[in-house]
C-alpha cells in the first residue's frame, strides 16, 4: 500500500532542496548586478535589499529542511550556484548589461513565485 502522506513529504523535501539550490543562483546573479549598476545607486539599494532577503530565503528553507530531517544537497547547491555564474555571464558587458541584468532578474523572480507557490500548495496537500 502507498503512504500518500510519505510520499507527499518526500516530494515536500526534495522541492525545498530545490528552492535551496535556486536561492544561492539568484544570490550569484545579485552580487554581479551590483558591481554592474554602479553607475544607478538607487537601483543598487533595491539590489542589496533582494540579496538580504535572498540570503534571510536561504536561511528560512534550511530551517525547514532542519524541522522535516532533512539536509540541502550540496550538489544542488554548487550546481544552482553554476548556473548562477552563467546566467550572470549572459548578462555581457555591453552598454545594455544592466538593462539584460533586470531583465533575467524579473524573469528569475516569477520562477521563484512559481516555485514558492508550488511550495505551499504541496504543503497545504499533505
Ligand atoms: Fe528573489
Amino acid at each position: 500500500m502507498i503512504d500518500r502522506g510519505l510520499e507527499l513529504k518526500e516530494l515536500l523535501i526534495a522541492w525545498i532542496k530545490d528552492a535551496h539550490a535556486m536561492e544561492p543562483a539568484h544570490e550569484t546573479m545579485l552580487e554581479f548586478q551590483l558591481k554592474q549598476a554602479s553607475a544607478f545607486p538607487e537601483y543598487q539599494d533595491r539590489i542589496r535589499t533582494h540579496l538580504r532577503v535572498t540570503r534571510e530565503q536561504t536561511a528560512r528553507l534550511e530551517t525547514c529542511l532542519r524541522r522535516n530531517a532533512a539536509d540541502a544537497s550540496v550538489a544542488m547547491d554548487l550546481m544552482g550556484k553554476a548556473s548562477g555564474f552563467l546566467d550572470a555571464a549572459s548578462f555581457g558587458v555591453g552598454a545594455d548589461s544592466v538593462l539584460k541584468g533586470l531583465l533575467i532578474g524579473i524573469g528569475a523572480e516569477y520562477y521563484e513565485m512559481a516555485c514558492y507557490r508550488s511550495l505551499a500548495a504541496a504543503d497545504v496537500a499533505r
